[in-house]
C-alpha cells in the first residue's frame, strides 16, 4: 500500500469557493477585491504564471489588472507606477512578478509596495509580522503548503518538520509557519552535510530546492507527510518536483501522505494569492 495523495487541485477548488464567496460579499458592498499584476520583461515562464493569476482572479470574481512592460523599463518608472497603484482604491493587492531584470533591485521594488497591499507577503514588514506571530499577509506558497499539511488531519504540533531550502519566498517562511504551528523545525540547505540523516527523522518534509530527486525513497520515514514544492523538468521535458514521487510514495506506506507535481502545491499558490487579495480588501472595508 502506498501513501495517500494530497490533492492540491481539489483543496484549491474548495478554498477558491470560500474566497469567491468572500469576494462576492465585498463586491455587494461596493468593494470588489482588486489585484494588480506587473510583469517586466519577456520571460516565458513568468508570462504563463502571470496569465494564470489574472485568469484565477476572473474565475473567483476578483477585479484584476495586468501590466506588461519592456525589459528596459527604468526602475524609477516602475516605482512611480507602484506609487500610483498604492493610491488606487480599486486595487487591494499588488504583485510584481519575480525575477525582475538585473538593473532593477527587487528589494527596492518590494518595499515600494504599500505593506497593506503586499499580497506576496515578501516585504520586510510582512516577514516581521510572520516572525513575530502577528496577523498579516503570508507568502502564498508556504501558506498553501500549510493548508495542504492541515488537510491531512495529522496534527503538526510536536512533530518534527524538515524544510529543505532556505529561500525568502518558500524555505524561511515555511519554517516559521511550521514553528508557529508548534512543530520542531530543522532547515536544511545546500551546505547541509548528510541531508538524508535529517530527512530520515522527519514526520513532515517540505522540499523546496528546485532539483529533481532531492528526496529519495531511502531518505523518508514510514508514515511521514511529504510536500513537494519543486517545479523541474525530467529528460522528456515533463514537469516534476524535487521528490522521487513513485518510489517515495511507496516507501511512506499507507499512513503516509504525499503531494504530487503537477496537481499539488502549484494550484494552491495561486489560491492563497487570491485569499491574500480578499484579506487585504476586507482589511480596508
Ligand atoms: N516568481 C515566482 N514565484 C513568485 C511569487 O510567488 N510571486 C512573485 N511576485 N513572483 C514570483
Amino acid at each position: 500500500m502506498t501513501a495517500q495523495l494530497i490533492d492540491g487541485k481539489a483543496l484549491s477548488q474548495k478554498i477558491r469557493a470560500e474566497v469567491a464567496a468572500r469576494a462576492a460579499a465585498l463586491a455587494a458592498r461596493g468593494r470588489r477585491p482588486g489585484l494588480a499584476v506587473i510583469l517586466v520583461g519577456d520571460d516565458p515562464a513568468s508570462a504563463v504564471y502571470v496569465r494564470n493569476k489574472v485568469r484565477a482572479c476572473a474565475e473567483s470574481g476578483l477585479h484584476s489588472v495586468m501590466e506588461k512592460y519592456d525589459t528596459a523599463l527604468p526602475e524609477a518608472a516602475l516605482l512611480e507606477r507602484l506609487a500610483a497603484l498604492n493610491a488606487d482604491p480599486a486595487i487591494h493587492g499588488i504583485l510584481v512578478q519575480m525575477p525582475v531584470p538585473r538593473h532593477i533591485d527587487p528589494h527596492r521594488v518590494i518595499e515600494a509596495i504599500d505593506p497593506l497591499k503586499d499580497v506576496d507577503g515578501f516585504s520586510v514588514r510582512s516577514a516581521g509580522e510572520l516572525m513575530s506571530g502577528l496577523p498579516g499577509l503570508r507568502p502564498a506558497t508556504p501558506w498553501g503548503c500549510m493548508k495542504m499539511i492541515e488537510s491531512t488531519g495529522v496534527p503538526v504540533r510536536g512533530r518534527h518538520a524538515v524544510v529543505i531550502g532556505r529561500s525568502n519566498t518558500v524555505g524561511k517562511p515555511m519554517a516559521l509557519l511550521l514553528l508557529q504551528a508548534s512543530a520542531t523545525v530543522t532547515v536544511c540547505h545546500s551546505a547541509t552535510p548528510e541531508l538524508k540523516r535529517h530527512v530520515q527523522m522527519a514526520d513532515i518534509v517540505v522540499a523546496a530546492v528546485g532539483r529533481r530527486h532531492t528526496v529519495t525513497a531511502d531518505m523518508v520515514k514510514r508514515g511521514a507527510t511529504v510536500i513537494d514544492v519543486g517545479t523541474n523538468h525530467d529528460e522528456a521535458g515533463k514537469l516534476c518536483g524535487d521528490v522521487d514521487f513513485a518510489a517515495v510514495r511507496e516507501a511512506l506506506g499507507p499512513q503516509g501522505w504525499i503531494s504530487p507535481v503537477p496537481g499539488g502545491v502549484g494550484p494552491m499558490t495561486i489560491t492563497m494569492l487570491l485569499a491574500n487579495t480578499v484579506q487585504a480588501a476586507e482589511a480596508c472595508a
